[in-house]
């Protein structure tokens, strides 16, 4: 760790992972979700060069990233395409600005966790380059590249609420972000004596590969068969469920039950909202268990290390309620766990997941916190 405490920066940013208390898989149909960043963080430091040289190194992965400027192609190391997919997008909004530079980071956020360590890559990164060379991107534009670089260097169709959510995150507050309109209201997080508690599963899901980019699909195609009827419906989020119904022997079984999916648990995010200002944490902790429920009957993104933890806190009073959070096929479970109960809570979960799988889980007490900052 001594080369990053001896790396004298020029810049210095903190970005940070996020998490999502409901609206899963809904952000690229138009929905609206609630996540907020965490306190889980990569740190960068930059500094200029004088060449045209970008060098870019991980506490904690091998491989550093030498890279020219003019020479912004594809890496074999994965975690290489988010920075050059960065790069990139930069690059083309500021054509000519980027110059040298050195980087060095460091992360506690667990990666292919479902806790977004891609965003905070990216973002962190784009803002600190953004800073460094002084080229005044906008949060905005911040997150749209981003975005991009995830789309096409990462190769996953992901919506917006990663980098969003990892921009735009406040501490002590959720964000009801409208991801057709791009703008949030705020929303105290007001859990009482509760905390949020994630579980990760130690199971690594792959999101770019697979099953989120056919799942995005799977929608666009339920609502290319509703919009022949009712072209006026632009995201599958917006159908009310009495329409979808109507589709139900037009759509394959599959599509109706992606279309059925989006609609509830739009539905259930806006609940939520009124939940959470109510501090009503009882019926929010229930609207987590069904959505936890769509995800793994209806959408289909769960898998049997997620169930298992998401079964065992059902009927405990201490705990409100449980779900999977982000993409699924693996990482986190999401809890609100009253604090008395924490202790015993990760205690017995843990010893019952070693028991059944024989797989280590890892707790994470979260609190909820800013967007990425410059220190
Ligand atoms: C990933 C994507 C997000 C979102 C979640 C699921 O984290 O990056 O855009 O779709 O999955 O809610």
């Amino acid at each position: 760790m001594g080369e990053f405490l001896n790396f004298i920066a020029d810049i210095e940013v903190e970005s940070p992972g996020r998490i999502n208390l409901i609206g899963e898989h809904i952000d690229y149909n138009g929905g609206f979700v609630l996540p907020t960043a965490i306190d889980k963080v990569i740190h960068f430091k930059l500094k200029k060069r004088k060449d045209n040289l970008i060098h870019v190194e991980s506490i904690g992965f091998e491989n550093p990233l030498k890279i020219e400027i003019n020479n912004l192609n594809k890496s074999s190391i994965s975690w290489h395409n988010y920075l050059i997919g960065v790069l990139h997008y930069i690059n083309l909004l500021c054509p000519n600005k980027i110059q040298g530079f050195d980087c060095i980071f460091k992360s506690n956020l667990p990666v292919g966790s479902g806790i977004s360590s891609s965003a905070a890559l990216e973002c962190g990164f784009a803002k600190g380059v953004n800073e460094l060379l002084k080229l005044n991107l906008s949060n905005q534009d911040i997150i749209s590249l981003c975005q991009r670089a995830e789309h096409d260097f990462a190769g996953t169709k992901c919506g917006i609420m990663d980098q969003y959510a990892v921009i735009n995150g406040l501490e002590d507050h959720f964000l009801l972000l409208n991801c057709q309109k791009i703008t949030h209201k705020l929303v105290p997080a007001q859990l009482l004596n509760h905390k949020i508690v994630l579980l990760n599963t130690n199971i690594s899901h792959n999101l770019s590969t697979s099953e989120y980019n056919i799942r995005s699909q799977e929608c666009q195609s339920a609502l290319n068969c509703i919009q022949v009827k009712y072209p006026e419906y632009k995201f599958l989020c917006d159908v009310p469920l009495e329409i979808i119904n109507e589709f139900k022997t037009n759509l394959s079984d599959k599509h109706y039950k992606r279309a059925i999916f989006t609609s509830e648990e739009n539905q259930r995010t806006l609940k939520a909202v009124n939940f959470l200002k109510d501090g009503d944490v009882v019926q929010l902790g229930n609207l987590l268990y069904s959505s936890h429920k769509g995800l793994r009957d209806l959408y289909e993104v769960s898998c049997k290390e997620l169930d298992f933890l998401v079964e065992f806190t059902r009927n405990i009073s201490s705990i409100k309620g449980a779900r999977m959070m982000g993409g699924g096929f693996g990482g986190c479970t999401l809890n609100i766990v009253k604090e008395d109960y924490i202790t015993p809570f990760i205690k017995d979960i843990s010893e019952a997941y070693l028991k059944e799988f024989n797989i280590k889980l890892t707790p994470h007490i979260v609190k909820t916190n800013n967007g990425v900052k410059v220190l």
